[in-house]
């Protein structure tokens, strides 16, 4: 949610800004601007739109400056337009600030600075951030660091900020809480940004900011202060991230990549952890908490969106193999309900940015109430990664496309592991079974190739159907989490209003919808329910509904009754939904693609939900 590029060296920093601002557009694109500072003071540049617009509206202008800020913007305080836009200035323009976050007491300290004088130009919060800055700098007579810092001890909210003065160009200053904010380490330069893609074309040396953390940068050197004044050492990491990960790489767009890299990613999920020929698998970070889990009274799982419906898949199988009772709840929910957790429950926390703010306070709130966090993240190094007591990298590898695929196989892959783990160690499953889960979770990266050989095949259903105004998707036991995610993943790119049901609950509602305008998307693959599903597919046909089968290899019962047939390889019903998805995420790409959707930025949705 908003994305924040900033640059100090030596070289043209425009260029390095807008670049990055592309690479950071998955996280906010109703508008974006840069700032940028020399001898000659402060240049600035804003646009409502694409990241594209800003860049066409300031060729042939003067980009010159080898420090300076950028921000792709995410509304959440005023609407999308050119004065929204982020760099904001002071009231006397001498500084700029771009803003990540969302500041709480934001009314308060404007009407205040109102009171004194000050004059606002946009509707947001951030810009009331800046002018507080300058007020305390006016008025104590004190340095620009000093004057941040005051603020900051005033300030309520989450905010990633970085601070530009046309009298100081060689500094920037930046501060973080709540909001993920990442310094890239060069020589004789910095380079800051919401996430590490924007830097790691220039350097692999990273330090990622801490809350209440304030980083003072100079060409000199970095220093990084807390929010009583006191320095710290930055601890710099290096980071193994390939450019090839965050570019398209020959295709349409990152989601149509990342739905193909999938055999991949859900082996890299395993890669290292999982060998069923000598029976070994191993979560090294989580080895230490393990029997924690396994002694579990009951695990509560806190997630959103798409991760919460890898959390669903989860609850499936951990109550089924490991007898542990299991709760799935929304984050936003958990956190002001005044939940119960006692001594004995276990909370996994799954993020796939490890970002996103609902979560990241749940799990605060969980922590103060005692409990133990088990982080199932793929951002490495962010928020949620790092307030976990524990956890487990998902190693997908950065998903770029709003709509999530990758990370939900690779959660799912994950999370499997942890319950088969957690089962064996209990003892809730034979020997046998679980040798027999190692050597199925082993094939699936190939499962999963072979069902990606229905792209054809979806994508002439997508034809047939992408006019549909509205989608029903129905799946019972593994493969009712499947149909919720598949409803998502179509409203969320097709703008096609689309709802996931147990398929059994269809009669107590949905089913007044069935007329022959509404497809139905079933995941049918044979399990346990496979005879009621079959009579639920019937009910739909007996009222004229269209009906897409999602089966497994073989069926030759469904293709009978089903106007529309998509067929995935066997596997155990507990594995199936990392198989069966993958024909609804091929789907809701190529019905999107062809309504003319902007498949990887849609529409109000951002990747990283940083506000409540
Ligand atoms: C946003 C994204 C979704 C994602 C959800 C949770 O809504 O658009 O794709 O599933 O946030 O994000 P997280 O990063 O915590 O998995």
């Amino acid at each position: 949610m908003c994305g924040i590029v900033a640059y100090l060296g030596e070289r043209q920093a425009f260029d390095i800004i807008l670049k990055g601002l592309k690479r950071l557009e998955y996280r906010g694109y109703d508008s974006s601007g840069i700032a940028l500072a020399d001898q000659n003071g402060l240049k600035l540049y804003k646009k409502q739109g694409k990241v594209a617009d800003l860049e066409h509206f300031t060729t042939g202008k003067n980009i010159s400056g080898s420090t300076g800020i950028g921000h792709t913007r995410w509304a959440t305080h005023g609407e999308p337009n050119d004065k929204n836009a982020h760099p904001h200035l002071s009231q006397d323009e001498s500084l700029a600030i771009i803003h990540n976050g969302i500041i709480e007491n934001y009314s308060s300290l404007k009407q205040e600075l109102i009171n004194k004088g000050h004059m606002f130009r946009s509707d947001t919060d951030s810009e009331v951030v800046i002018h507080f800055i300058e007020d305390i700098r006016n008025n104590n007579a004190c340095s620009l660091e000093e004057a941040v810092r005051l603020a900051l001890t005033k300030i309520v909210g989450a905010y990633a900020i970085v601070v530009i003065d046309q009298n100081d160009p060689n500094l920037l200053i930046a501060a973080r809480k709540g909001s993920p904010l990442v310094i890239g380490v060069g020589k004789d330069e910095y380079f800051l940004a919401s996430d590490a893609t924007p830097i790691i074309e220039y350097t692999n040396e990273v330090v990622y900011l801490n809350d209440y953390e304030i980083a003072i940068i100079r060409k000199e050197g970095l220093i990084l202060k807390n929010i009583e004044a006191v320095q710290t050492n930055p601890y710099i990491q290096t980071i193994d991230l390939e450019l090839d990960a965050i570019e398209k790489g020959g295709y349409d767009h990152f989601m149509l990549k990342e739905i193909y890299e999938q055999p991949k990613s859900i082996g890299d999920a395993m890669r290292g952890r999982l060998n069923a020929a000598s029976g070994h698998l191993v979560l090294g970070g989580i080895r230490d908490y393990l029997n924690r889990l396994v002694s579990a009274d009951r695990i509560v799982i806190l997630a959103c969106g798409t991760s919460w419906h890898a959390g669903l898949v989860a609850e499936y199988f951990l109550e089924d193999l490991c007898r542990i009772p299991v709760e799935v709840e929304y984050a936003s929910e958990f956190r002001y309900r005044n939940p119960i957790i006692r001594e004995g429950d276990v909370i996994i926390a799954i993020s796939q940015s490890g970002e996103t703010a609902d979560t990241l306070a749940a799990i605060e709130l969980a922590k103060s109430k005692g409990a133990i966090i088990f982080g199932v993240v793929n951002a490495v190094g962010s928020s949620i990664a790092r307030t976990s007591h524990v956890g487990a990298y998902i190693h997908a590898g950065p998903e770029i496309g709003v709509a999530s695929t990758k990370a939900f196989t690779a959660q799912v892959a994950v999370l499997s592991m942890i319950a088969m783990i957690v089962a064996y160690k209990k003892g809730t499953i034979t020997e046998t079974k679980y040798h027999e889960l190692l050597v199925e979770l082993e094939t699936i990266p190939k499962k999963v190739e072979k069902a990606l050989q229905l792209d054809k095949k979806s994508k002439a259903i997508a034809e047939r159907f992408k006019d549909a105004r509205n989608f029903l998707y129905l799946g019972r036991g593994y493969n009712f989490p499947v149909a919720l995610e598949g409803a998502l993943k179509l409203k969320e790119i097709s703008y096609i209003h689309a709802e996931g049901y147990p398929a059994a609950e269809m009669k107590h509602g949905p089913i007044a919808l069935i007329d022959e305008e509404m497809p139905v998307v079933f995941i049918a693959t044979r399990d346990g329910s496979y005879d009621k599903i079959i009579s639920n597919i019937q009910e739909v046909k007996a009222r004229k509904g269209k009906v897409i089968a999602i089966v497994t290899e073989g069926d030759v019962l469904i293709p009978t009754i089903a106007d529309y047939v998509l067929e995935v390889p066997v596997t155990i019903d507990a594995l199936m939904p990392l198989v069966s998805v993958i024909p609804l995420q091929l789907l809701s790409y190529y019905i999107a693609n062809l309504r003319g959707c902007n498949v990887d930025q849609p529409r109000n949705l951002a990747k990283s939900v940083t506000v409540e």
